[in-house]
C-alpha cells in the first residue's frame, strides 16, 4: 500500500505533491507527509492522519521549490504516528526517502548501521533505506567509487538497493543534489510521468495524468534518475536500459466524485454503465459467441485444458468462486478457486493442461502477483481478469481480458466484482460453447448477459427502500448473509462489504452450513440476510429461513421480482429481476452493497476509507 509522489520541475512542488497524494489518498491513510529541496536542505513535514492534516500544517508554497517527494502511509512496521510517517530522512539529513513495500532484511540491516552508529528516529522497515543510503554516500564502504558520469548520490542508492530483500517502489532525493530526483521499483508499482521539462513520479497514473499523459512504467529492479538535463533508466546492477514510451490512458472525470457523496456510491451506481463497457463488443449475439480479444491466440489450448485453478483475495476470491462454478456449470471443466495467499506456500500440482486464471482489480496485489509467478515456475499458462491496465498483475500474465470498468476509487470493491463476473461469465459461455453447450444454448445465455446492465438498474431504483432496512437495523452487532449455489458467494459478498465498511461482524455461509454450527449464534432479532432468489435450491432455501425464523432472527431476503409466496419469510423484503441463475450474482449483490453502504453511513464511518484497511495490498 502507500502512495508515492514525487515531482521535478520548474513549478512549486508542494502544491503538486499535496494534490498528488490526494488522488493516492485510497491507497493509504495512516499518515502523510512531504519533504522539499530547500536551499540545500530538505524541509520535511508529516504528520499522523489524513492528508487534510497535513495541509493545515504547510506554509504558503514557495515558488523555488521545485523538487519534492510525498508520501501517504498504510503502516505495516510501526504504529501510525508521526515520528513513522514518511518522507524518513537519512542519520546526516542529507538523504530522503519514500517507500511503498517491505523491506524484509531491515532488521539485519538496522543492527549493522547502528554498529556504524547510525542513529534512528522510527520504527520503520523504511529508514533502513534512508539511512544506508546516507551511509554508502559518505562512506563509500570498501566498494567500487562511484564510475565515470555516475555521481555518488545516485552510486549510493544503486548499492544500497542491492542490500535489499523485500519489495519497494521508492522515491529519494539528496540536499547536496537540489536538481535530481531518483526513483526504483521491486514488486511495487511506479511510474514516471514525462512533462515539459518536468518529472512526476507516483504509484499510479491517477497523480500524474494532470501533468502529462506521457510516461515510462518501471519493471522490477529498475531505476531512474532525473534531471533538468533529462533522464536515464538503468537496472540496479547499472546496466542502462532504454524504457519505451508510454500513452497514459486515464481520464480525471472518471476519479471525480460527480456530485456523489462517496466514491463507493458512484461506483455503485455506475454498475449498469460500467458493465456495458465490460461488455461492450464483447457479445456477439448473432453469430452467438462471445469475442475476447486479449486471449484470441489461447483459445485452443484453454479449450484443451483440463483444469482451471483461479487466484484472488478478497472480493476478488468471491468472483473466483462464482467463476469456479460458472466454468463447471457451463463449461463442464474441473475449476478450483484458492486464497492466493495460500497457494502461493503452498505445493501446488500443476499438471499438463492447467490453466491458471488470476483475479484482482488493481493487479496489484502481492499475493495474487506471486501466486501467478508460483503458477508459471511450475509450467501453467496464466491468463489475467484486471481492471488496471499496464498494471503488474496485466503485464505478468501470458494473456488476460480487461474488466474496462474505469477507476475503482472505494476501498470496497463494488463494480470490479459485478464485473469480474461478467468476464467469468462470458469466458465460461464461450469455453462452453467450444467444448459442448449447444449453440443455442450459448446464445441464449449471451442474450440474457446483455440485458444484465438495464437489470440493475431497477435493482439500484430501490435504493431508498434499502436505506430504510439499513435504518431498521444497523444497530445489531452480528449479522449472518446466506445463500445456496450461485448465490453462497453473493453471501460472502455481502457479509465482506457490511464487515468492512460498517465494522458491523457479519458471517457468510452457504445456507445449509448453518445448522452445523452457525445456528447457535442466533438470537432474538439477529439480521439474517438470504439471497432467496428462483433457482434450482429455492425450496431448500425457504427451510433454511424458516430454521432462522424459528429461532427469533430477523430476515432481510433478496427474491425475485413477482414471488408472492417468499413475502411470507420476509421481515424485509428486496426484489431483483429474474435471470437464469448463473448469471443471478449480478444483481443480488447490489442490494447487499447498497445495504452496506448505507449502515456504513448511518453509523458514522467513513465509507471511501474504511480503517486498517488499503485499496491495493501490496504487501503480504
Ligand atoms: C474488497 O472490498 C476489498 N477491499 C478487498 O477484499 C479486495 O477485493 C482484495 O484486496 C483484492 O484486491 P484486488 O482485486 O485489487 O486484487
Ligand atoms: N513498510 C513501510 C511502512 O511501514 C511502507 C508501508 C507500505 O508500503 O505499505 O511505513
Amino acid at each position: 500500500m502507500c502512495g508515492i509522489v514525487a515531482y521535478l520541475g520548474k513549478k512549486a512542488a508542494q502544491p503538486i505533491l499535496i494534490e498528488g497524494l490526494k488522488r493516492l489518498e485510497y491507497r493509504g491513510y495512516d499518515s502523510a507527509g512531504v519533504g522539499l529541496i530547500q536551499g540545500g536542505d530538505i524541509k520535511i513535514i508529516k504528520s499522523s492522519g489524513r492528508i487534510s492534516v497535513l495541509e493545515e500544517m504547510l506554509d504558503e508554497p514557495n515558488s523555488g521549490d521545485v523538487l519534492g517527494i510525498g508520501h501517504t502511509r498504510w503502516a505495516t512496521h510501526g504504529e501510525p504516528n508521526t515520528a513513522n510517517a514518511h518522507p524518513h530522512l537519512d542519520y546526516t539529513g542529507k538523504i530522503a526517502v519514500v517507500h511503498n513495500g517491505i523491506i524484509e532484511n531491515y532488521n539485519t540491516l538496522k543492527t549493522w548501521l547502528i554498529s556504524k552508529d547510525c542513529k534512528f528516529k522510527s520504527d520503520t522497515d523504511t529508514e533502513v533505506i534512508a539511512n544506508l543510503i546516507g551511509y554508502l554516500y559518505s562512506n563509500t564502504e570498501g566498494k567500487d567509487s562511484p564510475s565515470d558520469g555516475q555521481n555518488r548520490f545516485e552510486w549510493a542508492v544503486q548499492h544500497a538497493l542491492n542490500e535489499l530483500v523485500g519489495t519497494y517502489g521508492l522515491a529519494v532525493v539528496c540536499a547536496d543534489f537540489p536538481d535530481m530526483l531518483i526513483g526504483a521499483k521491486k514488486g511495487s508499482p511506479l511510474i514516471l510521468g514525462l512533462g515539459d521539462n518536468e518529472f512526476v513520479i507516483a504509484s499510479d497514473a491517477s497523480a500524474i495524468v494532470e501533468h502529462t499523459t506521457q510516461a515510462i512504467y518501471l519493471a522490477d529492479n529498475e531505476m531512474v534518475t532525473a534531471s533538468s538535463k533529462g533522464f536515464h533508466t538503468k537496472t540496479i546492477d547499472n546496466i542502462e536500459i532504454h524504457k519505451e514510451l508510454k500513452q497514459i490512458e486515464f481520464s480525471l472525470d472518471a476519479i471525480e466524485l460527480n456530485g456523489f457523496s462517496h466514491y463507493m456510491l458512484k461506483e455503485i451506481c455506475e454498475q449498469p454503465k460500467a458493465l456495458k463497457m465490460c461488455l461492450g463488443g464483447r457479445l456477439d449475439l448473432r453469430d452467438g459467441r462471445i469475442v475476447l480479444g486479449g486471449i484470441g491466440k489461447y483459445w485452443r489450448e484453454i479449450t484443451r485444458a483440463k483444469r482451471v485453478v483461479i487466484n484472488a483475495c478478497g472480493t476478488a476470491w468471491h468472483a473466483g468462486l462464482i467463476g469456479e462454478f460458472l466454468l463447471e456449470q457451463l463449461a463442464r471443466i474441473n475449476t478450483e478457486t484458492e486464497y492466493a495467499s495460500e497457494f502461493r506456500y503452498r505445493n501446488p500440482v500443476i499438471e499438463d493442461g492447467t490453466i491458471v486464471i488470476a483475479v484482482s482489480q488493481s493487479g496489484e496485489t502481492a499475493d495474487t502477483l506471486a501466486a501467478i509467478e508460483q503458477a508459471r515456475e511450475r509450467g501453467a499458462t496464466v491468463l489475467g481478469i484486471v481492471n488496471v491496465v499496464g498494471s503488474s498483475i496485466a503485464r505478468s500474465t501470458d494473456a488476460g481480458v480487461y474488466l474496462r470498468v474505469g477507476p475503482e476509487i472505494g476501498v470496497a470493491s463494488t463494480k470490479a466484482f459485478t464485473a469480474q463476473v461478467a468476464v467469468l461469465a462470458m469466458l465460461a459461455i464461450e469455453l462452453g460453447r467450444r467444448r459442448h453447450l449447444s449453440n443455442e444454448s450459448a446464445r441464449f445465455y449471451i442474450e440474457e448477459l446483455s440485458k444484465i446492465p438495464e437489470k440493475i438498474e431497477k435493482v439500484l431504483a430501490q435504493s431508498e427502500d434499502i436505506k430504510k432496512i439499513a435504518e431498521a437495523t444497523c444497530q445489531r452487532e452480528n449479522w449472518l448473509f446466506l445463500g445456496r449455489g450461485f448465490n453462497y458467494p453473493v453471501a460472502l459478498e455481502g457479509a465482506l462489504k457490511l464487515k468492512e465498511i460498517s465494522y458491523i461482524h457479519a458471517e457468510g455461509l452457504p445456507a445449509a452450513e448453518m445448522k452445523h454450527g452457525p445456528i447457535a449464534l442466533i438470537t432474538d432479532g439477529m439480521p439474517a440476510v438470504f439471497i432467496a432468489t428462483r433457482c434450482s435450491q429455492y425450496e431448500k432455501i425457504i427451510g433454511n429461513i424458516e430454521e432462522v425464523r424459528a429461532r427469533g432472527g430477523k430476515t432481510i431476503v433478496v427474491a425475485s421480482e413477482g414471488d408472492e409466496d417468499i413475502k411470507k419469510y420476509a421481515d424485509h423484503l428486496i426484489t431483483v429481476p429474474q435471470v437464469p441463475e448463473e448469471l443471478q450474482p449480478m444483481l443480488t449483490v447490489i442490494p447487499l452493497q447498497i445495504l452496506a453502504y448505507h449502515a456504513a453511513v448511518l453509523r458514522g464511518h467513513d465509507v471511501d476509507k474504511p480503517r486498517n484497511l488499503a485499496k491495493s495490498v501490496t504487501v503480504e
